[in-house]
């Protein structure tokens, strides 16, 4: 690998908190550590697609550990070697390879390698990039808690906070009326928020995408509560949890996107069903965004400025193609190629879904 002078740094995919914190951590230790220049790539892929670069000093990364958000912006859509350039006259969007542009632009930037912050979308869209010949290290962030390789990633902890305070907050207004009420939170593919936030505030039933659910079972699980006096019935339900033999819950579809799909309103279906057949009166929230925005948590802005120094370390020894990752090893690095394609689901036997189930939470299975 050549000798590093100056690096480039992007965040792509949906937001976390904590990314921040990892932009500040890889300013830091590439430029006290090392002496390389690091370039800001704004709005993720996007931002090398479009030429849209500013240099990052020490200055422009004081103060924002604690911030949520990203202060680079953004993209779900850039994939640079599936990007969506137009509109064909069917109205449907044209794809195109754009990776050679995106190339270009980071030579014409002299960025000698670069640090990209993102999920398995920002790790596959890096493999063109690689193979082209610029070195990148990859650092995992989603609220998801999904990405194969590594145990944590930064954000999940924060919006796992953020979830359980809201369940916190509807147990007493449910207790007041004597309801059932369903809390939607995040979490597509895996239903790792759904489970902790689930336990941290003692739900009566947590649904995952893992574990497809019956109704009548929540139905009798929560009849029950109620006959042993139990008057606030709480579920929490991942958005990609979905009935036995039934479809997830798709809120709209964005054809620019290379995973088009958005989910949103499984809360809806379950309250409205579990009120027909318990006959007690049902409501649900939907948590969205809520669990993306605002301030990491402690836990994370560590976590998420051990991310960001080690993936400075990894260029600095020369290695590329890597991703940061957090294992029983503690942090480390793993072939980036590893996280892409599949998430890292709750395996059935996994010993969460145990304490859950002795403490009475029912899966609805
Ligand atoms: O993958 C992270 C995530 O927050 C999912 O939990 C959620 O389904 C999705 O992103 C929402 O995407 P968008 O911000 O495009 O609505």
């Amino acid at each position: 690998m050549p000798t590093i002078k100056r690096i480039g740094v992007l965040t792509g995919g949906g937001d976390a908190p904590g990314l921040n914190a990892v932009i500040r951590a890889v300013t830091f230790a590439a430029i006290r550590e090392h002496g390389w220049e690091v370039m800001g790539i704004e709005d993720g892929y996007l931002g090398l697609i479009e030429n849209r670069l500013r240099p990052l000093r020490v200055k422009d990364v004081w103060g924002i550990l604690s911030e949520g958000g990203t202060i680079l912006g953004t993209s779900n859509k850039a994939n640079p070697s599936n990007y969506a350039t137009g509109t064909a006259p069917d109205g449907k969007p044209i794809f195109e390879d754009v990776t050679g542009r995106c190339y270009e632009n980071a030579r014409t930037n002299n960025l000698d390698a670069v640090v990209v912050i993102g999920g398995d979308g920002t790790m596959a869209a890096s493999e063109s990039m690689l193979k082209l010949g610029l070195p990148i290290v990859g650092v995992p962030k989603t609220i998801d808690n999904d990405i194969i390789g590594t145990e944590l990633t930064f954000g999940f902890l924060s919006a796992v906070d953020v979830a359980t305070e809201a369940l916190d907050r509807v147990r007493t207004t449910a207790a007041s009326h004597a309801r059932i009420i369903a809390v939607e939170v995040m979490g597509r593919n895996a239903g790792w928020i759904a489970l902790h936030a689930g336990i941290a505030s003692s739900a009566d039933a947590i649904l995952i995408p893992e574990i497809p659910f019956d109704p009548a079972i929540i139905a009798k699980a929560l009849q029950q509560r109620r006959a042993e006096g139990q008057r606030a019935l709480i579920i929490c339900v991942a958005e990609g949890a979905r009935p036995v033999g039934g479809q997830v819950a798709i809120s709209r579809m964005d054809p620019t996107s290379p995973d088009p799909i958005r989910l949103g309103g499984i809360s809806r279906l379950v309250s409205e069903e579990l009120e027909r057949l318990t006959g007690i009166e049902s409501r649900y929230v939907i948590l969205g965004h809520i669990q993306r925005g605002g301030p990491p948590i402690a836990t994370d802005r560590v976590l998420a400025s051990r991310f960001g120094h080690h993936a400075i370390g990894v260029l600095a020894a020369g290695r590329k193609g890597r991703m940061v990752a957090f294992t029983d090893q503690g942090i480390t690095d793993i072939d980036m190629m590893t996280a892409v394609g599949a998430q890292r689901t709750i395996p059935p036997d996994h010993s969460l879904l145990e304490v859950a189930r002795s403490s009475g939470v029912s899966f609805g299975d």
